[in-house]
């Protein structure tokens, strides 16, 4: 759970979903203070964006590694380790018991955060079946979303859909953060279980990722200050 004083600016998590440094240093400059909150991904990860952890960070802005980690305990752990001194705000990995465990070991004593990927969002109770999982989607997002909070970890990653019924399940501690977002009147893309800003905001979101819907609008900064000018009046009510 952010602390209560969080500010609605400061909940807009922008995806630097960017094919290089440059890109996404313009792209930074562009929104200038209208976005404080940043995400790295693989594609700028992998393309030499890690640096530009601390780079954000030295400029105060925060930073949310987006690299969905899942090994064997102890590489979590000394990866994860590794990560915290980066500077970033938050990491996430997939919701598996033995790697949540060694990533909460792995960042003690740093101000990382770690959210947990209960189920990823492309997959349906078919892909899980397929896959050799027994339980259906909301039955294992549930599972997982418990075991997370059982081993520590600070938030889960959502969709928007399921951010009602997280929040019933695990309470206030815990920090929701949900991709699939799109300003009233934007085009979904390929998200296919979206919602506005505000209705995100209502059903219990904390953070909100968003991509497309900045990076190619023609003024992205507009578009910034639009989502948040939509999460003010949401997070009031
Ligand atoms: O461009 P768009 O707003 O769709 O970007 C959403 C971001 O959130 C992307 O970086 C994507 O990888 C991420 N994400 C997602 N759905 C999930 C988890 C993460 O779209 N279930």
């Amino acid at each position: 759970m952010p602390p209560p004083e969080t500010a609605p600016r400061d909940r807009l998590i922008v995806a630097l979903d960017l094919p290089g440094v440059e890109p996404a240093e313009a792209m930074v400059a562009r929104l200038g203070d209208s976005v404080t909150f940043y995400k790295i991904g693989y594609q700028l990860g992998f393309a030499g964006g890690l640096p530009l952890v601390r780079k954000l960070a030295d400029q105060g802005k925060k930073v949310f590694i987006d690299l969905k980690l899942h090994d064997i305990g102890n590489t979590v752990a000394r990866g994860v380790e590794s990560i915290a001194r980066l500077g970033a705000t938050f990491l996430t990995v997939h919701a598996y018991p033995q790697t949540m465990k060694a990533a909460v070991e792995g960042r003690a004593g740093s101000d990382l955060k770690i959210l947990a990927v209960t189920v990823l969002t492309s997959y349906d109770d078919g892909d899980l079946d397929a896959a050799g999982y027994r339980l259906g989607v909301s039955d294992l997002v549930e599972a997982r979303a418990r075991q997370a909070q059982v081993l520590g970890i600070d938030g889960l990653v959502c969709s928007p859909e399921e951010a009602a019924s997280l929040r019933k399940l695990v309470g206030r501690q815990m920090s929701l953060v949900t991709p699939g977002v799109r300003p009233a009147g934007s085009v979904s893309c390929d998200q296919k279980r979206i919602m506005t800003p505000a209705r995100a905001i209502t059903a219990g979101a904390d953070y909100l990722v968003v991509g497309r819907p900045i990076l190619e609008a023609l003024d992205p900064k507009a578009t910034a200050e639009a989502i948040v000018a939509e999460i003010v009046p949401a997070l009031a009510g």
